[in-house]
């Protein structure tokens, strides 16, 4: 069995900070400690001024396989994801076909063994007809269901209310829900169209998909899941009214209503239209600075449980149409760990705090088994950081398939250095080595 210690660096884990030795044997974290030596077979590799954290678990991602190929696939976005950083992702329902039955979730399954370089979970969809199908998902391999309850990429929204009922009262899997209220923003948009015909400007897209549709979607999603006993997560939140709707006086292993937030809502705001257009054209919108502070006192103040990415690239070609033809979401599996370290250099987090966030909740609210935390005993899916080592986003390394991204031309003040999965270092140095080093994640539940 191969053995490497990692040695000297800074672990971050459990709220804490501290130095110490790390050693993977197999796939495995064998031992953490202060007092390894390497044996006389074991590799060593010294991380003397980096920091060592859990592999992030990406628990929002589109990677588009099967039938959007031309935007991505599971290989080139899984292996944009270890070079951020991210050893494990829950991947969406909205492909085509669409995730919708128990062959094509077999389907996806089969997909990422053969060509996954990160750990592979996915969302099972769900429609207006089958409930029945959720009823009997199979808890130890499905993460959770997913709900459109506005409707985004894919037309997948589930509108009846008996339906959604049944669909609450039914499973007890994560119902993970994007909430933006359909009738509001069909009713903003048609109002925009009367104004401003084909040519409206990037910068009402949050007017369109506006707080009150978001706050209205969100708040009878919990009613409902109150009223039902379900387990609701809320995606992507992007709005400073939403984050009133979340708990934080119980800890996470208690909340049945829980709540995510994605690196572009941290990270842009409304006053970036101008210049980035259709780039920062995401489902929720990207809102005011108001709101954007608003999301990062929630995540310290634990209303909000998980930082992820809804990595959702399109091409640029798509991208750059009118607005009502341009696609929303785009890449960010490769940069939301460098952006995240920046926001930590700027005091907006700590590293414990973002670890706590990225890496151990997702694990703990979808009960991924043995993964998200720097343990003896569980995988050795990790990720080498240096917080002082300035990373440029430039085109020419940029891993997506659609080969552009929303922070070309920006310079992020820390960058991932050095990716394990299951044992294997997948990425070092600007190079993916390894490129199906992934595994089914599977759930303890
Ligand atoms: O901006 C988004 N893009 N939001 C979603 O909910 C879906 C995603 C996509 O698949 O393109």
């Amino acid at each position: 069995m191969s053995t490497l210690l990692i040695q000297n660096a800074t672990l971050v884990n459990e709220g804490r900070e501290f130095k110490a030795h790390l050693k993977i044997e197999g796939d495995r974290i064998a031992a953490i400690g202060s007092d390894l030596v390497p044996g006389p077979q074991d590799a060593v590799l010294d991380a003397t001024g980096l920091h060592l954290l859990p592999g992030l678990i990406d628990d929002q991602v589109h990677f588009r396989e099967p039938g959007l190929t031309h935007k991505a696939c599971i290989a080139s976005e899984s292996q944009a994801a270890v070079a951020g950083g991210i050893t494990s992702y829950l991947e969406m329902p909205n492909t085509q076909p669409q995730t919708v039955t128990y062959e094509d979730y077999q389907d996806k399954l089969d997909r990422a063994k053969a060509t996954s370089a990160a750990n592979y979970g996915f969302l099972f969809g769900g429609t207006n007809d089958n409930v029945e199908l959720i009823k009997g998902l199979d808890k130890k391999t499905v993460a959770g269901v997913k709900l459109f309850l506005g409707s985004s990429t894919g037309n997948m929204l589930v509108d009846k209310p008996q339906v959604l009922r049944e669909i609450f009262s039914s499973t007890d899997l994560v119902i993970a829900a994007h909430c933006e209220d359909e009738t509001t923003v069909k009713n903003n948009l048609k109002a925009h169209i009367a104004e401003y015909g084909d040519n409206i400007p990037m910068e009402k897209h949050p007017v369109i998909r506006s707080a009150e549709a978001c706050y209205l979607s969100s708040s009878s999603a919990i009613a409902l899941a109150k009223e039902t006993g379900a387990r609701l997560h809320v995606f992507h939140l992007s709005t400073a009214i939403e984050t009133e709707l979340f708990d934080n006086s119980i800890p996470l292993e208690k909340k049945k209503i829980t709540a995510e937030v994605c690196t572009h809502h941290l990270w842009f705001s409304d006053a970036e239209y101008s210049t980035k257009g259709s780039l920062i054209k995401w489902n929720p919108a990207v809102k005011s600075a108001a709101d954007r502070d608003a999301l990062w006192q929630a995540l310290n103040d634990d209303r909000i449980d998980v930082l992820a990415t809804d990595h959702a690239p399109h091409t640029l070609s798509e991208k750059q149409n009118p607005y009502t033809k341009a696609p929303s979401g785009g890449p960010l599996v490769q940069h939301a760990l460098p952006a995240l370290l920046t926001k930590v250099k700027e005091g907006k987090i700590t590293l414990a705090k973002m670890v706590e966030k990225a890496c151990h909740n997702p694990a703990l609210l979808f009960d991924v088994e043995k993964r998200g935390y720097l343990r003896e005993g569980y995988f050795a899916d990790l990720v080498l950081v240096d917080c002082a080592a300035p990373f440029a986003v430039k085109k020419e390394d940029l891993l997506y398939q659609c080969q552009w991204s929303p922070f070309e031309g920006t310079t992020f003040s820390g960058s991932v250095r050095t990716t394990f999965v299951n044992g294997k270092k997948v990425y070092a140095n600007g190079k993916v080595l390894e490129k199906n080093a992934g595994k089914a994640l599977t759930f303890d539940r």
